[in-house]
């Protein structure tokens, strides 16, 4: 079956030329991103992991709940799955290493999930959950398939979700974070049996992926 995978790429030139400030001219600056970076890996994978990864997953059902109402369904959750946040994770670090957005080809996703992924420039700090959420939400009213990000994200026979971010190495020649989320099943299939009618098939769409992760039976 087809890969369904999906980027969105957020490039802030504003905070592109800040950081190269911070990098170049003072230490003192490249200290704080170092902080930031740290920061955000204890809060991935030190104490307070739990919390982020609760983060994520209420970012995503918080949408949920809104729009699968608005789109004439009833609301139903995402869980957190960690071979989908494992997986993720090893994709925010491949995209990192370039500092450019992309989706994974089908031999990277033996799977067949659903993957979002956005990538901040200048900055290593990982970006936080609810600000990625809230730019992907704003891609909703572009409509299919601008605003696949955000389908995906809302796609009511998705049953997973794992979310992970990366950043760039320390001296490395680009600087980013990156933030991926992993869907099981995916999403934003079947398009052409609701008339492309994006709403109806986010709330009606079937589950779009052949696999489950090897630790589910059902996604
Ligand atoms: C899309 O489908 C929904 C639910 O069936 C319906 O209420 C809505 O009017 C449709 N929208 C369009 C643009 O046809």
């Amino acid at each position: 079956m087809k890969t369904i995978t999906f980027a969105i790429s957020l490039l802030l030139v504003s905070v592109v030329a800040v950081s190269e400030k911070q990098d170049h001219a003072t230490v003192k600056a490249s200290n704080t991103i170092n902080h930031h970076e740290q920061s955000g890996r204890r809060a991935q994978n030190g104490p307070n992991a739990g919390k982020r990864m609760a983060t994520w997953r209420k970012a995503h059902n918080d949408m949920r709940r809104k729009y699968h109402v608005e789109f004439g369904g009833t609301f139903k959750s995402v869980k957190w799955n960690m071979e989908l946040k494992n997986h993720a994770e090893k994709w925010a670090k491949e995209i990192v290493k370039t500092c450019v957005n992309r989706t994974p080809k089908s031999g990277q996703n033996p799977n067949d999930y659903g993957v979002n992924s956005a990538v901040k420039t200048g900055t290593r700090g990982f970006q936080n959950p609810i600000t990625v959420m809230k730019t992907w939400e704003k891609k909703l009213p572009l409509g299919y398939p601008k605003n696949s990000v955000m389908t995906q994200v809302l796609w009511r026979n998705t049953g997973y979700v794992g979310c992970a971010d990366a950043s760039s190495a320390v001296g490395a020649e680009k600087t980013c974070t990156a933030a991926v989320c992993v869907y099981a099943k995916a999403g934003n299939c079947a398009m052409k049996r609701f008339g492309f009618n994006w709403t109806q098939a986010v709330i009606e769409g079937p589950a779009c992926s052949a696999t489950c992760p090897p630790n589910l039976e059902v996604c």
